[in-house]
């Protein structure tokens, strides 16, 4: 098998559903920014790109009808370059990061694009007709269950109080407004997005840069996370407003886009380009739908020990971006991994390796976009820092998870 190098990875400011600044903006406008983004930040010509997989977890309207191949002609990559978009949930723009390794190792191609979008302010969570089958629905309820709710489940199962995912939110946020405050963010690209102003009663369509992540909240307070309600019906019936998942411990609902550009050894030579990182392997394991946050205590050490790594390596010279769907899943599963100690987390900790530049809860989740957002943010991480390793991690709803290993060039 030959090798799949990441040479630049790069994604869109994740800006709030509905109150944030891509509220209006076109989900293909987005991917195309990441697309052309990436190749320009790397200095590749859009005509070397062979394919471009672009992960969505919900694939429809305005991010629908193959938006892979659609955004590649918007992006002007030429007539030759194709297109494809890929469903894995939360997971998907990782899945297609680590589709486009395979096809580069197994020979099939030498230079592709693994991407990731969601405009959840313009396609919401579920689509805009979901339509579970009515008779397996009735008897499999869990298949189809609210992700807040299996976020209770989590809690209440393993004991994930409302204190220690507060904490762990609070911390979110202070490690994203200390990377934003020194600009540490630079895998960002600045992004065009779209406003609808009234002009002399009408609606005109103007356009501004958008450059910073804005869900980001520099004043959170433990205090402040403590008084927020649970934002999801009890996961006891019989205990209504009791639940311990709110809107300050999980993560937010964003729009965003994400690209990483991969190529063989061979490619990289050829282009004269100093890459990034190695992609070393990716896993997906399965696990209860009714607790789909656990899935990152299975799908990690599954990952691990395809690259016969130990959890202690990363730890010790590398770093995690485990997706914060929500506290009490991310700190759970931290925790079963035996990396829970809060030195690795919390963020005036010298010593921290996991979301070192915050996570989801405090940057956002655009559920399809997050495979390739993490990407783009770790390994960007691992060269800054200098760390061997990087681990990328997420839950996937309906009961998996997924992990992928890269290292350092
Ligand atoms: C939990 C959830 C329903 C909350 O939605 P929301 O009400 O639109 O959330 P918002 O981020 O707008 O926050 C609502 C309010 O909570 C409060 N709040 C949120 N974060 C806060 C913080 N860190 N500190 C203090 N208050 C906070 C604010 O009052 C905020 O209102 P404001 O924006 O007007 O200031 C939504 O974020 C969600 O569904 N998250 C999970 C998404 C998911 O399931 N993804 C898939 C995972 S597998």
């Amino acid at each position: 098998m030959r090798e799949a190098y990441i040479v630049q990875a790069v994604r869109t400011p994740g800006c709030r559903r509905n109150k944030g600044a891509f509220a209006q903006t076109r989900p293909e406008e987005l991917l195309s920014q990441a697309l052309q983004g990436v190749c320009e930040r790397a200095g590749v010509d859009k005509g070397e790109v062979d394919d471009i997989l672009v992960g969505c977890a919900f694939p429809e309207a305005e991010q629908g009808l193959n938006v892979g191949r659609v955004v590649a002609q918007m992006a002007k990559f030429p007539d030759k370059t194709c297109g494809a978009t890929f469903n894995r949930f939360c997971c998907s723009g990782l899945e297609a990061i680590s589709l486009q390794s395979l096809r580069i190792m197994s020979g099939w191609a030498d230079v592709c694009i693994g991407a990731g979008l969601e405009s959840m302010s313009i396609v919401p969570m579920g689509g805009n007709m979901p339509r579970p089958h009515p008779d397996w629905a009735k008897e499999n309820p869990d298949v189809y269950v609210s992700m807040g709710i299996t976020a209770e489940h989590v809690a209440r199962r393993y004991g994930v109080t409302r204190e220690m995912q507060d904490e762990f939110a609070y911390h979110s946020h202070m490690k994203a407004a200390n990377a934003q405050k020194n600009k540490l963010f630079t895998e960002i690209i600045p992004t065009t997005a779209t406003k609808f102003v009234e002009k002399n009663g009408q609606m005109v369509k103007t356009t501004f840069v958008q450059d910073y992540d804005d869900g980001v909240r520099a004043d959170t307070t433990i205090e402040g996370l403590g008084k927020l309600k649970g934002a999801f019906a009890s996961a006891n019936p019989w205990v209504p407003n009791q639940g311990s998942v709110t809107a300050g411990n999980s993560s937010q609902t964003t729009d965003g886009s994400a690209a990483s550009l991969i190529m063989s050894g061979d490619a990289v030579k050829r282009l004269g380009l100093t890459p990034i990182a190695r992609v070393v392997c990716y896993a997906v394991a399965g696990c209860k739908s009714d607790e789909m946050g656990v899935g990152p205590k299975y799908a990690i050490p599954k990952a691990l020990e395809i690259a016969g790594l130990k959890i202690q390596d990363v730890v010790n010279n590398g770093l995690f971006e485990i997706n914060e769907a929500f506290a009490s899943q991310a700190l759970y599963c931290a925790n079963e991994l035996g990396i829970g100690d809060k030195s690795l987390w919390l963020s005036d900790s010298d010593s921290r390796v996991i979301n070192i530049n915050g996570g989801a809860i405090a940057l956002g989740h655009p559920l399809g976009c997050t495979g390739a957002k993490l990407c783009a943010t770790l390994v960007n991480n691992m060269k800054k820092l200098n760390k061997k390793y990087g681990v990328e991690s997420m839950c996937i709803g309906g009961g998996m998870g997924a992990a992928a290993v890269f290292e350092l060039c």
